[in-house]
C-alpha cells in the first residue's frame, strides 16, 4: 500500500519506517526543510535505538522516502497519517491543535480519489470530527474517511513497541477506513497483536486514559516512596509486593524523581481541560499532576539535604539529563527542574548524558558538559544520578570514590544498592529506601 506520513518526529519517523519495513511504500513529509535534508543524507534528527539502520534499509529497498512537498508525498497514497506535534497550549493546558488543523487543510488540497486520513497524533476527543469538518469545507468534493489510530510507542523502545504492540486501537466511523487500516497493519495481526476497533471519539479518549493511568501509577509509587522514607520501609519491596498482584501489575512502579517527557505532562493537562470543559472533572488525574510538579522541585531540596543542607559554591555532577534512557528527548525532563533548583541554591552544575547533551544545551543555562561520566565526577562535591542510562549502572565505584571531592551520591533512580555504596564509603541517598 502507499502511505503518506505527515511529521518526521519521534512518532512519524518510527511509524513511517516500520510501515515501510512491513512492505508498504511510505513517504514521510515534514515542513522542516533541515530535518528532511538530514534524513535524505541518512542522518537521524532524533536519537532512537535501531532507527538509523531501519531507515537506511528501507530507503535502500526503495520503500521509504522523505519530502517537504505534501503533494509529492500524498501522490497515490491510500492512507495519510497525521503525526505532527500536539504540545500544551500556552496558558491553559489544552492541547495546541494548530499543527493538526494546518496539516488537515493541506491534506484537503491534495486529495485525489478515496483516501483514509488517520490521526496518529494524540488529540482530544472530538478532534477527528473537526479534522473531517476542515477537510470537507476545504475540499467539498473530497472522498475521505477520517479515522483515529493513537500511537502507544515508548521512546527508547519505539521500534519494538511499534512492531510488537500490546494492542492496536482503530477509531472508525466509515468501514472503508477499517478495511484500509487492517490491511496496513496486517503483518502485525499475523503476530496476533490484539486489535480494538471502536468509534473515533472512544479511540481518542483511550490514548489519554492510558497515559493518565500510567502517570497516576508513577505518582502513586512516588508518594509511597516518601512515606517509606518516613516510616523506615523499602519502596522497592512495596512495589514488588503490590506488583505481584495481577490486578496491579509490576510495571510503572519504580519510584523516582517524577515523570517528564513529551507525553505524560501535556496529555494529563489536556485530559484535565477536556474533562473540565465537560463538567466532569478528573480529580485523581489533577492530584497526580500536582504531586508530580511538586515532586520535581522537592528533588532539588533532597539533593541539597544530602549535601548537608547547603550547596552554595559546590560543584555537583549530574548524570543523565533526558527524561528517560534511550532517547535524546529533553521535553519536561525532571533534570531541568532539579538543575534549576540546585543552581538557584548556588551550586555549579557539571553534567553528562550519553545522547541528550545537544538537546539539553537548548533548554538549560549555565551548565558545563563533560564528555564522559568520570570527567563530570572529577573534583565534584556530589554525584547526582537523574536518568538511569545503562552506562551509569556499572560505574567503577572505587574510581568514583577517588574522583569525588566529597563522597556524596544521590541516586534518584535507585540503581545502586545502599549496602554496596556504604561499603565503598559513600554517603548514599536513594528514593524511598
Ligand atoms: N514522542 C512519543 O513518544 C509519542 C508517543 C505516542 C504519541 N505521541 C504523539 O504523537 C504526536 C507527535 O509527537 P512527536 O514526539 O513525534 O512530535 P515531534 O515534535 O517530535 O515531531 C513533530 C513533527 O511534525 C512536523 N510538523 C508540524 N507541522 C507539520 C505540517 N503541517 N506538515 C508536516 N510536518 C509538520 C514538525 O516539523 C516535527 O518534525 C504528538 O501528538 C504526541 O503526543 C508521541
Amino acid at each position: 500500500m502507499r502511505v503518506a506520513m505527515i511529521g518526521a518526529g519521534y512518532v512519524g519517523l518510527v511509524s513511517g519506517a516500520c510501515f515501510a519495513d512491513f512492505g508498504h511504500r511510505v513517504t514521510i513529509v515534514d515542513v522542516d526543510e533541515g530535518r528532511i535534508a538530514r534524513l535524505r543524507a541518512g542522518e537521524m534528527p532524533i536519537y532512537e535505538p535501531g532507527l538509523k539502520e531501519l531507515v537506511a534499509a528501507n530507503v535502500r529497498a526503495g520503500r521509504l522516502a522523505f519530502t517537504t512537498s505534501l503533494a509529492d508525498g500524498m501522490a497515490g497514497a491510500e492512507a495519510v497519517f497525521i503525526a505532527v506535534g500536539t504540545p500544551s497550549r500556552r496558558g491553559d493546558g489544552h492541547a495546541d491543535l494548530s499543527f493538526v488543523y494546518a496539516a488537515a487543510r493541506d491534506v484537503a488540497l491534495n486529495l485525489a480519489g478515496f483516501t483514509v486520513i488517520v490521526t496518529k497524533s494524540t488529540v482530544p476527543v472530538g478532534t477527528g470530527d473537526e479534522v473531517e469538518r476542515i477537510i470537507r469545507k476545504t475540499n467539498p468534493n473530497a472522498d475521505v474517511a477520517v479515522a483515529s489510530n493513537p500511537e502507544f510507542l515508548r521512546e527508547g523502545a519505539a521500534i519494538g513497541d511499534f512492531k510488537r504492540p500490546d494492542r492496536i486501537v482503530l477509531g472508525i466511523e466509515d468501514p472503508r477506513a477499517e478495511a484500509v487500516l487492517r490491511e496496513l497493519y496486517r503483518p502485525l495481526f499475523l503476530n496476533e497483536a490484539p486489535i480494538l476497533v471502536t468509534r473515533r471519539r472512544t479511540a481518542e479518549l483511550i490514548k489519554y486514559a492510558a497515559n493518565a493511568f500510567l502517570a497516576i501509577k508513577i505518582g502513586f509509587i512516588n508518594e509511597m516512596a516518601d512515606l517509606c522514607e518516613k516510616v523506615g520501609a523499602n519502596v522497592q519491596e512495596v512495589a514488588r509486593g503490590i506488583g505481584l498482584d495481577k490486578r496491579i501489575g509490576p510495571k510503572f512502579l519504580n519510584a523516582g524523581p517524577g515523570y517528564g517527557g513529551s507525553c505524560f505532562p501535556k496529555d494529563t493537562r489536556a485530559l484535565i481541560q477536556t474533562a473540565e470543559d465537560q463538567g466532569t472533572p478528573v480529580r485523581i488525574v489533577e492530584a497526580a499532576v500536582k504531586a508530580n510538579d511538586l515532586r520535581k522541585r522537592a528533588m532539588g531540596r533532597k539533593v541539597i539535604g544530602a549535601c548537608g543542607g547547603d550547596v552554595r559554591g559546590k560543584r555537583l555532577a549530574v548524570l543523565g539529563l533526558t527524561f528517560k534512557p534511550g532517547t535524546d528527548d529533553m521535553r519536561e525532563a525532571p533534570s531541568i527542574a532539579i538543575i534549576q533548583a540546585l543552581q538557584d541554591a548556588g551550586a555549579a552544575i557539571i553534567a553528562h548524558d550519553p545522547e541528550g547533551m545537544e538537546q539539553a544545551k537548548l533548554v538549560l543555562d549555565g551548565v558545563t558538559y563533560a564528555d564522559d561520566p568520570y570527567a563530570a565526577l572529577d573534583g565534584a562535591d556530589a554525584m547526582v544520578l537523574v536518568t538511569e542510562w545503562d552506562e551509569y549502572r556499572a560505574l567503577d565505584l572505587a574510581r568514583v570514590r577517588q574522583l569525588l571531592r566529597t563522597p556524596v551520591v544521590v541516586d534518584l533512580r535507585n540503581i545502586y544498592r545502599p549496602e554496596e555504596m556504604a561499603r565503598h564509603g559513600f554517603s548514599y541517598t536513594g528514593v524511598g529506601r
